[in-house]
Order: C-alpha cells, then sequence, then structure tokens
C-alpha cells in the first residue's frame, strides 16, 4: 500500500513544527509505520470509547437497512486517528474507498471527474476538508445532498449545464480546523464527530501493541513514561517508541525498561508533560514578554519567531487541555499552572484569564 499523501498531495510538514518528536503532524518517517500499525476495524482500535460507540451504530444500522453510510465529519488534533478511523469505516462497511484531500482537487473538473468514477456505497475521503476552494464546495454540495452532479460544459452562449445522476455514496472528510469549515458545507454531513486526546491508559495500549507488532521489548514502566509525555496522541506515541527502541539499541541491549525511557526521553528534551522546547518557548513568550497576557496569537507568534498556525495547530491544543493557557477575547493568557510548571513566580496582579473586557 502506498502512504495516501503522496497521491493527495496533503503536506508532511517539514518544517520547525513537523521536526519536533512531539509534533502531532505526520512526519516524513511516520508514513510507513502508521500505515501498518493502524487498526483495521472498530474492535481493534482503541480509546475514543464514545466515539467508536456512536461510529459502531452508526456502521451496524446503515449496513442492516444495506444502506450508504451518512456522510461523515470527523475534527480534531492532527495525530489523533482521522484518517485511521475512515479506513475503519471503509473496512466495516466493505466499502470501496477513494482518498483525496481538498489542495489536491484543484479545478472543477478534478472532483467531478471523482464524483463520476463514485459506486452505490463507496466512501470519499476528503482529508483537510477545510481547505477545499469555493467553487469545488459548490459542486459538492448537491452531490452530497441530492446525488447529482451539476456541471457547465462549453463557454459563452454556448454554455449548457448538465446535471448528472450520481449513486449514492458516502463522503468522510477530515479536518484538524472546524471552525474554518463554511457552513455550508458543514451542514451537508449528518454526523459531525470530534477526536478528544486520548487518556494515558490508552495510550499505553496504544504503546504495548505496537511494540508487539514491532517486536520491541517494552516493560510496562517503559511504556508508561512513553504514555505520560505522548500528549494524548498516538502517533506521537508511536514516533516516540521508535525513536526509544533506536535508543534502547544502542545503549540498552534493546529493551526499553523505566530508566531507559527516561534517560532516552530526556536525550529527546522531552519533558515529563510531554512538552518540549517549542511549547516552552510559547509559554515564556507570553510569561516573560507580555507579562503572562492576554496577547494576540499573531503578536505572540513574531514575538518568537514561528508561525500562527503552528502555534494553533499544534501547540495550543495541548496547553489548553493542560490547563496551561487560557483563550480570552483579548489573547491568550498563561495559567498559575504554566508559571509553576516553568518555575517562574506569578505575579502579585496576575493577568485575569478567562476575564472579558465590558467596558466597550
Ligand atoms: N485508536 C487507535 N489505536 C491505535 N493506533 C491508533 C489509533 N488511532 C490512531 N492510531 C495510530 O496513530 C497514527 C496516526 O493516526 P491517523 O493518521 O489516523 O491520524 P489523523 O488524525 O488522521 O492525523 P492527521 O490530522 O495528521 O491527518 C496511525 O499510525 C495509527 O496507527
Ligand atoms: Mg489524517
Amino acid at each position: 500500500m502506498t502512504d495516501e499523501r503522496s497521491l493527495t498531495g496533503k503536506n508532511v510538514r517539514g518544517d520547525g513544527a513537523g521536526d519536533r518528536p512531539v509534533s502531532g503532524v505526520q512526519q516524513v518517517g511516520d508514513g510507513p509505520v502508521d500505515h501498518a500499525l493502524r487498526p483495521r476495524s472498530l474492535e481493534e482500535m482503541i480509546g475514543q470509547d464514545r466515539l467508536r460507540e456512536k461510529i459502531q451504530v452508526l456502521v451496524d444500522a446503515a449496513r442492516q437497512r444495506g444502506d450508504a453510510l451518512d456522510h461523515v465529519l470527523l475534527y480534531g488534533p492532527p495525530g489523533l486517528g482521522k484518517t485511521t478511523l475512515c479506513h475503519i469505516l471503509a473496512n466495516e462497511m466493505g466499502a470501496n474507498l477513494k482518498v483525496t484531500a481538498g489542495p489536491a482537487i484543484e479545478k472543477a473538473g478534478d472532483l467531478a471527474a471523482i464524483l463520476t468514477n463514485m459506486r452505490q456505497g463507496d466512501i470519499l475521503f476528503i482529508d483537510e476538508i477545510h481547505r477545499l476552494g469555493r467553487a469545488i464546495e459548490e459542486i459538492l454540495y448537491p452531490a452530497m445532498e441530492d446525488f447529482s452532479l451539476n456541471i457547465v460544459v462549453g463557454s459563452g452562449p454556448a454554455a449548457r449545464n448538465i446535471q448528472l445522476k450520481l449513486p449514492k455514496f458516502t463522503v468522510v472528510g477530515a479536518t484538524t480546523r472546524l471552525a474554518l469549515l463554511t457552513s455550508p458545507l458543514r451542514a451537508r454531513f449528518g454526523v459531525v464527530e470530534r477526536f478528544d486526546f486520548y487518556d494515558q491508559d490508552s495510550i499505553h495500549r496504544i504503546v504495548l501493541r505496537a511494540a508487539d507488532l514491532l517486536g520491541v521489548a517494552i516493560a510496562g514502566e517503559g511504556a508508561t513514561e512513553i504514555a505520560r509525555r505522548a500528549r494524548g496522541t498516538p502517533r506521537v506515541a508511536l514516533r516516540l517508541l521508535r525513536r526509544l527502541r533506536d535508543y534502547a539499541q544502542v545503549r540498552a541491549e534493546g529493551r526499553i525498561d523505566h530508566a531507559t525511557a527516561v534517560d532516552g526521553l530526556a536525550l529527546l528534551d522531552v519533558d515529563e508533560l510531554g512538552l518540549d522546547e517549542l511549547d516552552r518557548r510559547v509559554l515564556d513568550g507570553i510569561i516573560i514578554k507580555f507579562g503572562g497576557g492576554p496577547v494576540g496569537l499573531d503578536t505572540l507568534a513574531a514575538s518568537i519567531s514561528e508561525e500562527g498556525d503552528t502555534i494553533m495547530d499544534v501547540v495550543e491544543p495541548y496547553l489548553l487541555q493542560l490547563g496551561f493557557l487560557d483563550r480570552t477575547p483579548r489573547g491568550r493568557v498563561a495559567t498559575p499552572a504554566a508559571y509553576e510548571h516553568l518555575g517562574v513566580a506569578y505575579p502579585e496582579r496576575p493577568a485575569q484569564s478567562g476575564l472579558f473586557d465590558r467596558s466597550g
């Protein structure tokens, strides 16, 4: 099998954010392992229990009716299993899967070509669906709603509108940025589900399963250390496991025990909570340069020479989850917990988190 990113033009990040061992964004080395370790059925999928149950009901109902699945939109931070779940959906439905991505569909004709090749019950996976162009979306709306394809052939006075009937198929969309989806597109999805960060126990099990499949010797406490620092993200956990496998091979006769895990992770500059240099730079920026905030995203990004998108996609979600950061109407604010983690004294008159400015 090939990595779908190479087929879809979806970026595998090679920038600063993408090189971090704790980034949820797919990196160049992840592809083959990501693929080999992907659970193939809902049964095999670990964690996300509520989501899994909801999807199971959806699948069972569609199967009983002999019907195609409703259109499904999956959103959440990178590396949590959106693509994996889409493949699982196709397996569970016994459906044919076609994979593409928002940026890969450049012209209306590209989408028309894909749609006219869909068969009854097929699944079309559109990754990064928030990056579809407006003109493309206009074609997708009726295709999703009424399974009809409206295209214009010819130009000028000779232009004609043609309407084609499509078989009943399913769109599965995935995005890390739900807010960037236009509301008409979002409204076309019968099912909209969010991926949350995994709990440590689930990550622990994911690590043990992967170690087993990869033939890596690991102690339970070694897996615990990885789980603590994987930011609730399977892709990060699997990457840390691979890095530690190398470390253990060279330094510890191939076995990842507790001490090996701790030493190896320290070498990767990942702290006990899974924060790395970039996370600390962001927190440091808010606390030192902006007195704890509030500070706007762009101002913050510029002050530490990072891209706003990087901070928003791969730094903030986890800092918010840890309770280190608050988003207020006036900008980002560091919480007392963040000060404590960085070992900086919390100021006398702290920037109030969540405080709304009611004066104006
Ligand atoms: N529930 C799970 N159990 C075990 N492994 C998982 C699970 N979810 C994801 N993984 C593993 O994590 C890796 C990343 O998952 P996936 O590619 O599906 O994430 P994604 O949400 O699509 O990320 P992106 O936003 O970058 O597209 C895969 O290698 C997969 O094997
Ligand atoms: Mg994906």
